[in-house]
């Protein structure tokens, strides 16, 4: 993928806590590459890059704990200014002399916080606003080298510095948007402290990419499973124009895909006119109908489209003798989250059904390996892709089959598309925000009255959730007056539906899809 240790850096260390994405991200929003390493990096490894500063982040852990993690004390030695945040901090004040204690009064959340503005790291702020802090223990003493240069009114220490040995530390975490000034503390210290000249933007990489894909791939050829979803989307567009017709990509339609879904993929993909690939869609509907016949049970169905999908793509590769790589669309949270491993988890949770390993390639080629989401779709902005794939809401990989309780048929896929258009199209008119939101099909008919005559038939459930990380979210604040309409509107346009419901559930206890 493209040779980042050209681009000037600034190495995240991380130490377990629960905002070291976004500190990276925020990094590179401002205009400096970033990347994670994991604590027990040392000063070799980094001088490898082209390391211009080295942020050290927050962590659970006490630093006086014997099992805690370390720094690795070469990295002081390096010569380039280190911030550290929070547990990184501490970590900075102890292993130079400080001490770092429990204290008496912890502080967590929104906390008034005053700033020496003389500081480098607080260069042209308030004297005070407020920063987000979080910690239970706290920098009781500093060593002689460095000075203090903010503090609260229940920590004395909440930064301090020595502009000298270019080292800095907070205590609040100026990476989290409730820390009102936090942009401009990092811009401080990437901008004026490291030198970036915050040049690095994601879809500048577009060459870079494409030069390695070539490199990498030599004159063999690829294969990639697109769904429609924005980062397989993004890889074949890469792919395609990397090596033209080589790349093969197969589109399984299973039939269980939003509303003119498919038919939109098809259309962008096979264009001759903007896209050299070999498109290959497989209208699969009928197949996964018939193997999802008289299925109610929610892991059987995911378990049947799994297996499915995997059939059907196995048969699609035996055509294709000459392709040696599969592309991924993993991206940099995936890799973060499963330890930054040199080799990709295939995960099942992740793209289309989950491919298995061993089913057959020399490599894999993941050529957004380290891009976050929104680098991805800056990245597919500049590559021509509609805003439509772009900015698509997450879809489960089962697809429609996990919003239709019990059993599936094509009369009830039809029913849920139709709806989930009303419904998503409306929200988006009123420019109503959510992470995700759907319609789904109950399995419960009831009486209704229409045009004078009794109906019974099925009830839709909207649902619409707020969530950064899907792992836990809460319902949208969506106004009476649009749920009335889309209510009115599904009733009236959608047979087959008589009663809209609306799931005002969080997860937990729910989860966001109903199977
Ligand atoms: P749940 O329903 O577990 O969903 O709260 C959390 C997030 O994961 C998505 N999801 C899936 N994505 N394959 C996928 O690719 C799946 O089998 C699958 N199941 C759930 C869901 O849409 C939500 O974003």
């Amino acid at each position: 993928m493209p040779n980042m240790n050209s681009h000037r850096e600034i190495a995240v260390i991380d130490f377990g806590g629960q905002y070291n994405q976004l500190i990276a991200r925020r990094v590179r929003d401002l205009g400096c590459y970033s990347e994670i390493f994991p604590s027990t990096v040392n000063a070799a490894a980094l001088q490898e890059k082209n390391v211009i500063g080295i942020i050290l982040t927050g962590g659970p852990q006490s630093v006086y704990d014997p099992t805690s993690q370390k720094l690795d004390r070469s990295i002081l030695q390096m010569g380039v200014p280190v911030l550290g945040i929070c547990y990184g901090a501490q970590l900075l004040a102890c292993s130079l002399g400080g001490e770092v204690t429990k204290t008496p009064r912890p502080e967590y959340g929104n906390t008034l916080t005053f700033f020496q503005t003389g500081s480098p790291l607080f260069h042209g702020l308030n004297a005070s606003s407020e920063t987000f802090m979080s910690h239970a223990d706290y920098i009781a003493s500093l060593p002689r080298i460095f000075s203090v240069t903010a503090h609260t009114d229940n920590t004395e220490i909440a930064a301090f510095e020595s502009a000298e040995q270019g080292v800095y530390g907070v205590q609040f975490h100026p990476e989290v948007i409730h820390t009102v000034e936090g942009e401009a503390i990092l811009r401080n210290f990437v901008k004026d402290i490291c030198h970036s000249p915050l040049d690095y933007k994601a879809e500048n990489l577009i060459d870079e990419m494409v030069a390695s894909i070539r490199q990498t791939v030599g004159d063999k050829e690829v294969l990639c499973a697109l769904s429609g979803g924005v980062d397989s989307a993004v890889v074949a567009a890469l792919l395609e124009k990397a090596i033209g017709n080589r790349l093969h990509c197969v589109f399984v339609d299973h039939g269980l895909l939003r509303y003119k879904e498919a038919e939109n993929v098809v259309t962008l993909f096979a264009n001759k006119e903007k896209f050299a690939m070999d498109f290959i869609p497989v209208d699969a509907k009928k197949r996964f109908l018939t193997e999802l016949k008289g299925v109610t049970d929610p892991e059987l169905k995911r378990k049947i489209i799994g297996k499915t999908f995997i059939d059907v793509f196995k048969e699609e590769k035996k055509k294709l003798p000459h392709v040696s790589f599969l592309a991924q669309g993993t991206i940099y949270p995936d890799r973060i989250e499963s330890g930054l491993g040199k080799s990709a988890t295939i995960k099942s949770h992740h793209n289309v059904g989950g491919l298995p390993k061993d089913i057959g390639f020399d490599a894999i080629v993941e050529p957004l390996r380290d891009l976050f989401k929104d680098e991805v779709r800056k990245v597919g902005l500049a590559l021509g892709l509609p805003k439509e794939i772009v900015y698509r809401q997450p879809f489960p990989g089962p697809g429609l089959a996990v919003r239709i309780i019990g059993e599936i048929t094509e009369e009830k896929i039809d029913i849920v598309q139709k709806a989930d258009y009303i419904f998503t199209s409306t929200l988006e008119e009123e420019h109503i925000d959510a992470a995700q939101y759907f319609v789904a099909l109950s399995n419960m008919k009831s009486v209704g009255v229409q045009g004078d005559f009794r109906t019974y038939a099925y009830a839709a459930i909207i649902r619409a959730v707020a969530t950064d990380d899907f792992m836990t979210a809460v319902p949208v604040d969506i106004p009476y007056r649009v749920l009335c309409r889309v209510a009115d509107r599904i009733c009236n346009e959608v047979s087959g539906i008589n009663r809209v419901l609306f799931d005002y559930t969080s997860k937990p206890p729910a989860t966001i899809e109903l199977e």
